[in-house]
């Protein structure tokens, strides 16, 4: 690719919605809520917001600027504007190989989902939810929606990046907005909703400031903004030079709030209508939403209306973090478009194998039972991406002179940037210290 003249995404819509939808995914519509449940609701929502804002916001800008001006991979990117800061890139490369190694897997299972609620047996076989969530995890079936999941990942990315990537976006966000709004309206009338908006809204600060739900919201806000791992450093170098990078960066912002949002207010009401816990886990949406599905008049339309939203979602991010590593493996070993993605669904397809058939037993630091599922998903939220996080804010505001940022910012004097002093100040003082603080905080050292 490096050889060819570098893709650009159309208009500014176009870059909104291709960033919103690598951010809005999973994170935001299956791991916010479980997230959510299991830290106290609302508290972990005013938290939350406040990381998206302090510590989301700032860090999607320096990524942008970072890509808009290399135009090149995250490893690239880092390099071309300091040779040591490539390593920030491979932070990002790993991170990207760390969440294929089980998004696909999740992604997998809405897939799953979707066929089952048609014509499968979700809701004619008489078994459990848990029940049929178990068999279906010990089953071949798991492994072949996954690589069905890549397949499809892997054919959006191989068309390039305007008619693959740009397209599916514009088709696949309005069509999950729809839905979602449908969905909340339609839970708003089932019987015990209240509690369940009490739960999620009614604001709980005693919880809300502990240092692991902080620390949670923190992991939270950079997943479901796929910051801190060069993914939008990859999707700006194909922004056009006028894009107005806070603009786009408070709109995606904004956009994957509003969809964290929606989900809850969908879930929550639900899950306590229909009597259960909100601190499901991970299972919650596989295992309650059909429970409270199936007492629902057309209850196989609203089931299969569900999980396509899913994997649509999941399919714009999926999306994301491919080209992370397409772009990569091209530009970096010159490989053609096709090889590089060939050699990043190869590599995504063999570590989801070796998610799905390898859990082990070891005692690690207190652990027990750790499967890889659980290393990738943490390592990636909570070490990898706030790690990357931290170093992309000493980079843009410490190493980098401030005319980097405010160039563009401003577009090179184009916009008037009336926003660059208090985000500069963000980034070089706030994001990283809240970070720090936080890190050693949960480790126990104070
Ligand atoms: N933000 C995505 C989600 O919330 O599902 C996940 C993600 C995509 C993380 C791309 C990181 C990334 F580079």
């Amino acid at each position: 690719m490096s050889n060819e003249t570098r893709a650009s995404f159309g208009g500014k819509l176009s870059a909104i919605l291709v960033a919103a939808g690598s951010a809005i995914g999973l994170g935001s519509i299956w791991r916010f809520p479980y997230m959510a449940g299991e830290n106290g609701g609302s508290a972990f929502l005013l938290v939350y917001l406040l990381c998206v804002f302090v510590v989301g916001i700032p860090v999607m800008l320096a990524e942008f600027a970072v890509g808009r001006k290399t135009k090149m991979n995250a490893v690239g990117g880092y390099r071309s504007l300091s040779r040591p800061w490539r390593w920030l890139g491979y932070n990002g490369v790993i991170g990207a190989l760390f969440i294929s190694g089980y998004y696909y897997i999740v992604a997998g299972w809405s897939l799953e989902y979707l066929v089952s609620s048609i014509g499968g047996p979700l809701y004619s076989s008489g078994e459990s939810f848990t029940e049929q969530f178990s068999m279906f995890q010990a089953s071949w079936r798991e492994l072949f929606y996954t690589f069905v999941f890549i397949l499809l990942t892997h054919l959006i990315i191989v068309r390039g990046v305007e008619k693959g990537i740009e397209k599916a976006a514009k088709v696949m966000m309005p069509a999950l907005f729809i839905i979602l709004i449908i969905m909340a309206v339609r839970v708003a009338f089932m019987p015990g909703a209240a509690e369940g908006y009490r739960f999620f809204l009614e604001p709980n600060f005693k919880e809300a400031f502990t240092a692991k739900t902080i620390f949670t919201a923190i992991g939270q806000a950079f997943f479901s903004l796929s910051v801190g791992m060069g993914c939008m450093v990859t999707y700006a170098s194909y922004f056009k030079k006028d894009n107005n990078l806070t603009g786009t960066s408070f709109s995606v912002a904004l956009l994957t709030l509003l969809v964290a949002v929606l989900a809850g207010l969908v879930i929550f009401p639900a899950v306590f209508s229909a009597g259960l816990q909100p601190s499901e886990g991970a299972s919650l949406i596989f295992i309650t939403l059909p429970e409270i599905f199936k007492d629902m008049p057309f209850a196989q339309l609203w089931s299969a209306v569900f999980f396509i939203l899913l994997t649509l979602a999941s399919l714009t991010s999926t999306i994301s973090f491919h080209e992370v590593l397409t772009a990569y493996f091209a530009e970096e070993y010159k490989l053609s478009r096709k090889a590089a993605t060939r050699v990043t669904s190869g590599l995504s397809l063999a570590l989801c194998t070796l998610t799905l058939c390898w859990t082990f037993d070891i005692d690690l630091l207190g652990l027990k039972d750790i499967s890889f599922f659980e290393i990738f998903d943490y390592t990636t939220a909570n070490i990898l991406m706030p790690l990357g996080g931290l170093l992309t804010c000493i980079f843009v505001a410490w190493s980098m002179k401030p005319d980097f940022l405010r160039g563009e910012i401003t577009n090179y004097g184009e916009m008037r940037g009336r926003l660059f002093p208090l985000l500069h100040f963000t980034l070089k003082y706030i994001t990283p210290l809240l970070i720090v603080y936080i890190f050693v905080k949960n480790l126990g050292i104070i």
